[in-house]
């Protein structure tokens, strides 16, 4: 595999492998450094869109590794505007060992892959957002030993946050439910792939409207913002049908009683997460933030070591 685009694109075999290389990853650099297996490696990360997490997390990866990362923000590339997305794509296989881009539409990133000699990374598309999925994986397992078997309920937008998560449930074996409100729940298509994926893997996907009802016998609690980077234009409409979708402490309590919570952040407090919720002793939204190092360590080492 060249490229690390979707989780869907991966075997839970080598999903599993990509877990346990970022776990050993991760100790490793608690226990004083990664060796330098990426010396003399450059990452270019195209935004078309703004970030903390993931420009800061696969800079400080690639650094920790020996490497080294070129940041270039929505304003300097024009990703098919300035100039083709094939074109770029054959330019910067020359400069560089590989490239991580967030865009708008996955086609973008789809086509960024195909026209290039390096490995693409997907840093988030409109279509889903498997880094995040990486280092979600990773905090389940941490918490529970393994994703065979637990339950994950997301509540909220059926988006990119929430397929990547589905898959990668549905591969390793966890039981995916969502509680999204009519309207916005996941791609169909995207649901038809984790179905098969969750048959193969003795799990199951769920799609409900309740979000009282799809937190019985949660181990995990997920939520994201209901207006996602390109949806402001909506933003009065979801601001108006998603409030009965909040985590918040009332609903958690339905949850089973060791839940842990989840987000991919950036967090809307008072909208889609509490203040409570997201500071009280069951979030793991901070560990689950800074997996994304170490689980884009384990995919960087994987297409370029
Ligand atoms: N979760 C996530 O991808 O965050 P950023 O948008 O800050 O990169
Ligand atoms: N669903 C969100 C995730 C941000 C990391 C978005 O696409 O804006």
């Amino acid at each position: 595999m060249k490229d690390f685009l979707a989780i869907a694109d991966y075997s839970p075999p080598d999903l599993q492998a990509l877990l346990d290389s970022a776990a050993a990853l991760k100790t490793e650099w608690q226990e004083g450094g990664n060796p330098p297996l990426l010396k003399g490696k450059v990452l270019a990360m195209i935004f078309q869109k703004p970030s903390l997490r993931t420009r800061v997390s696969f800079d400080m990866a690639m650094r920790h590794l020996g490497g080294d990362a070129l940041y270039l923000s929505p304003a300097e590339i024009g990703l098919g505007k300035r100039e083709s997305i094939a074109d770029v794509a054959r330019v910067i296989s020359g400069y560089v060992q590989a490239v991580m881009a967030r865009v708008f539409d996955h086609q973008h990133v789809l086509e960024l892959a195909k026209w290039a000699d390096i490995p693409v990374i997907n840093g988030l598309s409109d279509y889903n957002h498997p880094c995040q999925a990486a280092a979600d994986a990773l905090t389940i397992q941490e918490n529970f030993g393994t994703l065979r078997g637990v339950n994950v309920t997301y509540i909220g937008d059926g988006n990119n946050v929430a397929v990547s998560l589905m898959h990668i449930c549905a591969k390793l074996g966890a039981n995916f439910t969502i509680a999204h409100p009519e309207g916005y729940g996941l791609d169909p298509d995207a649901v038809a792939l984790g179905e098969s994926f969750a048959a193969a893997s003795g799990s199951t996907v769920r799609q409900l409207n309740d979000p009282e009802e799809a937190v019985k016998g949660a181990q995990v609690l997920y939520t994201d913002t209901w207006i996602s980077m390109g949806q402001d234009e909506e933003a009065a409409r979801r601001k108006a049908v998603f409030p009965p979708y909040q985590v918040n402490q009332g609903l958690l309590e339905k949850a089973e009683k060791d839940a842990i919570v989840m987000h991919c952040l950036p967090a809307h407090r008072g909208e889609e997460i509490t203040d409570k919720v997201a500071d009280g002793p069951q979030s793991r939204l901070f560990p689950q933030a800074h997996n994304r190092l170490h689980a884009q360590k384990a995919i960087l080492v994987k297409l370029l070591a």
